[in-house]
């Protein structure tokens, strides 16, 4: 199963989401694969333990054609493996023929078959990296801040990839809904906040809120995920429930 985490609004919180939603369900024992298709390379900074080098990079994933062997990508925590960022795949963005190739016909083919979860971590943009990772989604989430401008923002994630699906058949990514990170619960405005966007998106808006917490800030300065750096902390806390609500929500769609 693929879930793509988008949004083009930049930090938001993508990253932050990928990382720790990986994570925590591979704690639980799923095999999880997190494809870093950022070229950025956030996820890859936050995990990636550069002892153990891998060979396979977005680039080889997004470019070569040969089967990926499983063996020379990197499993960065029990259970947890990455396909970690190559800048160099900047240049694949203009290429017209690169939308819709090479991962989709490698998710057709069963490539990814090990892997139980597949997150793909996405730039703050709309191009074809954020288009690719659409066309093999089954699921996607789109995080947002919980402020007015950042909230405008989901409006056109979701038109965008509106757009994606109206032109392609083929595919048809579910929307799990709008993550609200960031929050902070003791603003006199956010009440008022909540319950507009609830309006707005109804159950599209995740009941799990994430809180502004600077232990989701500094965690990735430890290359530490939200349960290394405190197992007993609120952020860990809060992301397990919206990986609970997550489940919840696929398993209602199927
Ligand atoms: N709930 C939170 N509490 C405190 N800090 C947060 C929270 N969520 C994210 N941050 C911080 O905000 C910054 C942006 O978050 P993140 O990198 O996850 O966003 P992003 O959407 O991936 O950004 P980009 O669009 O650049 O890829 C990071 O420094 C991150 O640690
Ligand atoms: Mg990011």
């Amino acid at each position: 199963m693929f879930i793509s985490i988008i949004c083009q609004k930049g930090g938001v919180g993508k990253t932050t989401l990928s990382v720790n939603i990986s994570d925590i369900i591979a704690k639980k024992g799923k095999k999880t694969l997190l494809i870093d298709l950022d070229p950025q390379g956030n996820s890859t900074t936050y995990l990636y333990n550069k002892k153990k080098n891998s060979s396979f990079d977005t680039l080889t994933l997004l470019e070569e054609k040969e089967p990926i062997n499983l063996e020379e990508i990197t499993e960065v925590r029990e259970n947890l493996f990455l396909i970690p960022a190559n800048q160099k795949i900047k240049r694949l963005i203009n290429e017209k023929l690169f939308a819709g190739s090479v991962l989709y016909k490698r998710k057709r083919n069963n490539e990814f078959s090990p892997f139980e979860n597949i997150v793909i971590d996405t730039p703050p943009a709309m191009n074809s990296l954020v288009h690719e990772s659409i066309n093999v989604s089954d699921y996607y989430l789109i995080p947002t801040r919980a402020e007015y401008l950042s909230v405008e923002g989901v409006g056109q994630a979701i038109e965008y990839v509106k757009r994606i699906v109206s032109n392609n058949r083929n595919i048809n990514p579910i929307f799990l809904g709008v993550v609200l990170n960031s929050v902070d619960k003791r603003r006199v405005s956010y009440k008022t906040f909540y319950s507009e966007l609830r309006f707005i998106l109804g159950d599209k808006l995740f009941e799990t809120t994430i809180s502004q917490l600077t232990e989701i800030a500094d965690a990735p300065f430890y290359g530490k995920t939200a349960y290394e750096y405190n197992p007993n902390g609120n952020a860990y806390k809060e992301l397990t429930l919206l990986v609970e609500e997550i489940d919840k929500r696929i398993e209602g769609y199927s």
